[in-house]
């Protein structure tokens, strides 16, 4: 069987049978890292809790160049088995071509459209102004993950990487934990 297939057959096994109902979501660590300084750096990127039910995520990334230079995402999704292991997604994208057409690419979609209401950044290029996630609330993540995409139990890191003409300016790992 090719792998292509496998892949598949993982994918609707994963996201159509093991459905749990009454699954959990938490952002269990954030990473925020700024390769190259000319383009721009993190003023911050974390994880708060205010109490038990409400806590969040919020993240600036200050522009040093404006407009924002088109930029490539990749996107890899890692579950941990025996450490962290890719899982179903290795993605690249082009940003602005994405932003302009988002159904072209339904992963990232998806990913857009969990944390795009909580920023600055529904809108096509040029990006002229620092990227802002403000208080994305776990409980929002949490219907998501549960109600429209279920995933398996188990810890998960998304990992992006942004570059330009191949080469890394930032890149951001987001790890949670469904439980
Ligand atoms: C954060 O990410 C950077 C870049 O990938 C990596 O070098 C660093 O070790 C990470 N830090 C933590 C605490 O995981
Ligand atoms: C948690 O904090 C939020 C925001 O301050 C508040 O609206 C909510 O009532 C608090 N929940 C509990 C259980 O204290
Ligand atoms: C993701 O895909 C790229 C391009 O195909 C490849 O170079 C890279 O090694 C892959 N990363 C992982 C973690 O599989
Ligand atoms: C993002 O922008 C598009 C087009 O303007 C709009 O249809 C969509 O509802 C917006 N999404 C969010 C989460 O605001």
């Amino acid at each position: 069987m090719s792998a292509k297939r496998i892949n598949l057959i993982l994918a609707i096994l994963i996201f159509y049978s093991i459905i749990k109902t009454n699954s959990r979501f938490e952002f269990t660590n954030l990473n925020c890292t700024a390769f190259d300084l000319r383009v721009g750096e993190f003023e911050n990127c974390n994880l708060k809790s205010i109490n038990r039910s409400y806590k969040y995520v919020s993240g600036k990334y200050k522009l040093n160049q404006i407009p924002l230079p088109r930029m490539k995402v990749n996107f890899i999704m890692w579950k941990r088995l025996n450490g962290y292991r890719p899982f179903l997604y290795n993605i690249t994208a082009d940003a602005c071509k994405f932003v302009e057409n988002p159904k072209s690419n339904p992963v990232l979609k998806y990913i857009f459209d969990s944390f795009s209401a909580y920023s600055n950044m529904n809108h096509s290029c040029p990006y002229t102004s620092d990227l802002i996630v403000e208080r994305l609330p776990i409980g929002f993540m949490n219907l998501r993950v549960t109600e429209i995409l279920p995933f398996p139990e188990g810890n998960y890191l998304f990992e992006f990487h942004f570059s330009r003409r191949k080469s890394i300016f930032a890149s951001t790992q987001v790890y949670f934990t469904i439980s």
